[in-house]
């Protein structure tokens, strides 16, 4: 398991505070070849699954504090970042929002749309791992193989879209996954050995998808665990020439 990667080599997971996010932490941690995890959650002192990982793991886990919607916050984690480590080498952006309980609710037709709800979910979902990535892309551009890894939806694919709905949640993973391969074009030029991708994890028993998973054909169901090493697995298994898809949980394509 990334074997591509330098020995020792620093990850992060913005996103680490519970569902995938906080599987991917445990999974990176008990790999031998990574030698330093960091874990962003909007208020670690609530993330105890995560607070548990970081007492087991004290010397490879540093918990830090991000808010996606708040740009100083967002620096503020990367100069943290900064001031430990000189390079990362895989940065997972995983948070997301589908619904919440402030009136965010995956809109079923036109006339439940809300700009406030479109606002809510853009700023997570879409803008929010592209200001991680203006704030944390010089600890990418190095010589050592990296990959940026930022969670999509396979919902947010339009060539996918045959059932409509979910506006603000299909329009935001849309947008980000053309940020996403923006920034393989522009980081690409930056550096050879920098993969950009877009992942879709596969429908998962998460608090996101809860409300939502009656639809679910019975062992379509994923858990957390099982995404995590999945999508670990793609992560592990990128070559330069991956950079800029859109992939799957099981490493295949997506149509954007
Ligand atoms: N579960 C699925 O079936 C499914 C399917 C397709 C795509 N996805 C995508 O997979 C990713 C992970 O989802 P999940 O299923 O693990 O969901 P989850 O258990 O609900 O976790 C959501 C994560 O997003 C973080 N988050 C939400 N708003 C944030 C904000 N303003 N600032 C920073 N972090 C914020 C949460 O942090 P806090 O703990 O601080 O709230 C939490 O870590 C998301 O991008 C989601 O869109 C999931």
């Amino acid at each position: 398991m990334f074997e591509r990667f330098p020995e020792g080599f620093h990850a992060l997971v913005q996103g680490g505070g519970r569902g995938i996010g906080l599987e991917c932490v445990r999974q990176l941690l008990a790999a031998p070849r990574v030698g330093c995890v960091y874990a962003t959650s909007r208020r670690p002192e609530r993330a105890d699954g995560l607070q548990a990982l970081a007492d087991a793991h004290p010397d490879r886990l540093v918990v830090v504090p991000l808010e996606l919607t708040d740009e100083a916050s967002i620096e503020d984690a990367a100069a943290t970042v900064a001031a430990r480590s000189r390079r990362l080498h895989l940065l997972f952006n995983v948070s997301g929002i589908l619904h919440d309980n402030q009136g965010l609710a995956p809109e079923k037709k036109l006339t439940d749309v809300r700009t406030e709800n479109l606002e809510k979910s853009f700023r997570v979902n879409a803008f929010g791992p592209l200001l991680v990535a203006r704030a944390f892309h010089q600890l990418l551009l190095h010589r050592e193989h990296a990959v940026l890894a930022n969670m999509s939806a396979r919902v947010g694919s339009i060539g996918d879209n045959g059932l409509g709905g979910w506006y603000a949640y299909r329009g935001a993973k849309a947008a980000q996954n053309m940020f996403t391969r923006g920034l393989s074009v522009e980081l690409g030029r930056k550096s050879k050995a920098l993969i950009c991708v877009a992942l879709h994890p596969g429908t998962t028993d998460t608090a996101l998808s809860e409300p939502f998973q009656a639809r679910v054909p019975a062992g379509k169901l994923f858990t957390a665990e099982y995404t995590a090493e999945r999508l670990l697995a793609v992560i592990s298994g990128l070559r330069p020439e991956d950079t800029g898809s859109f992939l799957a949980w099981d490493g295949r394509p997506i149509p954007w």
